[in-house]
């Protein structure tokens, strides 16, 4: 396919799908920064399991700074990456752009990526990854509004449109806040916080993270700053991380040539457990029922298990990169022979 046809196909995507529809919300300034500090985690890892060479098509659900897509690319392979982040496209494209017509980079979420590729004439790739959560680049924005640390408005979005996390605190309730804090960042004193956010906003909505970090931070100290969990609950609440991990994981295996493989690196362990599970549930070669003589083979599985257990960083990567502490990477292989029941039965 020519590189004109590719951007039409590309473009009719983008009309369709990307979530450049109109914001409901004002969007973030885009800055067109040269500078985008982010260290790819378990990069060479990365490379090891995914095994780019010339032929090979590779998708990277999360480009972010375009470190693990510069990676893949310099293997050989073609690579078409998403991101949410216009400011993220707007970096990794520049510095990709000398590997030309290999490297793709769309605007949208990484879940819609098998819509994207049907409308660019692609049904079968090598290798997927995804890096899951935000840049450091983006912590380290504060008109972001990601981080507890840095005063800026209480965005948190990671593309242009939807809620921002003023939005869900002015207005959602007490208890639905307190669902957030508590399932996305394992927050003890969930119902607590929510509370106070409730009645402190009946004075003054909150616009700032300063604000809302200030009011949960009031009279407590500790090692960990006590907005961590309520800030990390808020952004996974805004971008629906955890709606977009659940409904790619199924997807992607049906995008999966025979042979291809899936590779997912997590940073807190909701979503290691999701991508656990979904590995498992589709790897594992029999099941078993108390109520049955003996174990019957899985009829549901779709992939071999390339990583039985997570991998983590080395004591290299953990002491020149501290964000790699939490890293977790998973990678299967999608099966050749699948049974008759198992084609299409991921969920
Ligand atoms: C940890 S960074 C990726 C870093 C990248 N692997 C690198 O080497 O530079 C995660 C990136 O994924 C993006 N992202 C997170 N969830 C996404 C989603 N559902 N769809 C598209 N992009 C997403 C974020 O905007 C961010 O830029």
């Amino acid at each position: 396919m020519t590189r004109l046809q590719l951007n039409r196909r590309r473009n009719r995507f983008l009309r369709a799908h990307h979530d450049l529809g109109t914001p409901t919300f004002p969007s973030f300034p885009i800055s067109m920064s040269t500078s985008f500090r982010h260290e790819s985690v378990l990069a060479a890892e990365v490379v090891e399991f995914l095994r780019p060479a010339p032929g090979r098509t590779i998708i990277d659900g999360t480009l972010g700074g375009g470190g693990h897509s510069g990676l893949l690319l310099k293997g050989g392979a073609r690579v078409i990456a998403f991101d949410r982040d216009p400011e993220a496209l707007a970096y990794a494209r520049a510095l990709l752009a000398p590997h030309g017509e290999s490297f793709v980079a769309l605007e949208g979420n990484y879940a819609e990526a098998p819509a994207a590729l049907a409308a660019m004439g692609i049904s079968r790739v090598d290798g997927i990854l995804l890096d899951l959560g935000v840049s450091s680049h983006q912590l380290d924005t504060a008109e972001r509004g990601f981080s507890f640390q840095r005063e800026g408005p209480l965005d948190m979005r990671m593309g242009r449109s939807g809620a921002t996390a003023a939005d869900l605190v002015n207005t959602l309730p007490a208890a639905e806040l307190a669902r957030i804090f508590r399932e996305y960042g394992d927050e003890p004193r969930a119902i607590h916080f929510a509370a106070r956010i409730v009645r402190a906003r009946e004075k003054k909505p909150f616009d700032t993270t300063a604000e809302l970090a200030g009011l949960i931070a009031a009279g407590r100290s500790g090692p960990r700053h006590p907005a961590t969990r309520v800030f990390q609950a808020l952004r996974i609440a805004v971008n629906d991380e955890i709606g977009s991990l659940e409904r790619a994981l199924p997807a992607f295996a049906s995008l999966l040539a025979p042979g291809g493989r899936l590779a997912v690196i997590t940073f807190h362990s909701l979503e290691d457990r999701i991508v656990k599970h979904f590995f498992r549930r589709h790897s594992v070669a029999e099941v078993d029922d108390p109520t049955w003589p003996a174990p019957r083979p899985n009829p549901d599985r779709l992939f071999d298990a390339v990583t039985p257990r997570s991998v983590t960083a080395s004591p290299a990567e953990l002491a020149s990169n501290p964000r790699s502490r939490s890293a977790r990477l998973r990678v299967v292989e999608r099966r050749c022979e699948l049974p008759d029941t198992a084609e299409g039965g991921a969920r």
